[in-house]
């Protein structure tokens, strides 16, 4: 049986075409693809790549200025933080959430906009597996090009489950019958029609935003459109941690915002959701509400 799309260049001594991460005495991150008969060059002299070619990973090559690298292949998390960028890319800790909370199995039927430069797409690509299908939309096509590059540059060859459009997502959305709906857009309110044309009963539409104005935009529209489930938003923070002898603490800096994310569930055809016991408390739609369904008055009270 051959092996999922990109397996092959994640384990085994270091081949030809590999991407490797090297860790300097400092700590700092330089990353290469390895080529035969080349040198790479540092400001700490120069190593040949023939001398990590064959190697298992976890070796450590010494430059001609005498400094030592440890050479790694790149995890995910590294590589989609280090690979060139057209658009913000989603962080490795909300991916995460997202292939946690949008419940993204193997041969999973997606859609995912906007692309960006495709960061999220090759967590989905990695988590659908080949048999699964991800069709992905991207309104700009220099986008597009980079979030291809990217891809097939982690998988080490066009993978067999990804289809890249360029387009909006709204105009241009073609699927039926569709699992799972990701949105990392600055408007994803203007694509929730078409999202639930898309998705079949029971799927789930995820969106990922920055901002408080653009989460509750979201929340409200999926409420008046009387369709989803009631929108679930959330957000995670990571501390990572110092810990030396007796000072055991959180790190001083932290990546303290990135965005929020929100979930739903599409309802079956003509089915409204069940009326919301608690109703939201007096004053939170008042006069000065202006949001998605503010001519209605209060949406959760009809
Ligand atoms: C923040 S980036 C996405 C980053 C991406 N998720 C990643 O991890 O690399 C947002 C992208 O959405 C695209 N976009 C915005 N609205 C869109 C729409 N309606 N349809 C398709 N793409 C859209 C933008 O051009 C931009 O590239």
């Amino acid at each position: 049986m051959s092996e999922p799309t990109g397996t092959a260049r994640r384990r085994g001594p270091f081949q030809v075409g590999d991407q490797v991460q090297l860790t300097d005495p400092k700590g700092r991150h330089h990353t290469f693809t390895l080529e035969a008969g080349k040198a790479f060059h540092t400001h700490k002299g120069s190593f040949q790549h023939d001398a990590l070619i064959g190697a298992p990973e976890g070796t450590v090559v010494r430059s001609t200025g005498n400094t030592d690298y440890l050479a790694l292949r790149p995890l995910l998390p590294d590589f989609v933080l280090s690979m060139p960028r057209g658009a913000a890319v989603i962080y490795p800790k909300d991916a995460g959430q997202i292939l946690a909370m949008a419940d993204i199995f193997a041969g999973a039927r997606v859609v995912e906009a906007g692309v960006g430069s495709g960061a999220l797409s090759t967590f989905l690509l990695r988590a659908i597996g080949d048999s699964g299908q991800l069709a992905s939309y991207e309104r700009r096509q220099d986008f597009a090009d980079i979030a291809r590059k990217n891809v097939e540059r982690y998988f080490g060859a066009p993978h067999p489950a990804w289809k890249l459009t360029v387009g909006d997502l709204q105009d241009n959305l073609v699927e039926t019958d569709v699992d799972r709906v990701i949105l990392d857009m600055l408007a994803p309110w203007e694509c929730l029609d078409a999202v639930y044309k898309a998705l079949a009963p029971g799927g789930l539409v995820c969106c990922y935003v920055a901002t408080t104005t653009q989460l509750s935009r979201t929340v409200e529209t999926m409420r008046v459109m009387n369709c989803f489930t009631e929108p679930q938003p959330f957000e995670s923070m990571v501390r990572s941690w110092h810990v030396e002898g007796l000072a055991v603490r959180p790190d001083h800096r932290m990546i303290g915002h990135t965005g929020f994310l929100v979930t739903a569930r599409r309802l079956a055809d003509g089915v409204e959701p069940p009326l919301r016991r608690r109703r939201p408390s007096k004053g939170s739609y008042g006069d000065d509400y202006a949001g998605p369904g503010a001519e209605a008055g209060d949406p959760a009270a009809s």
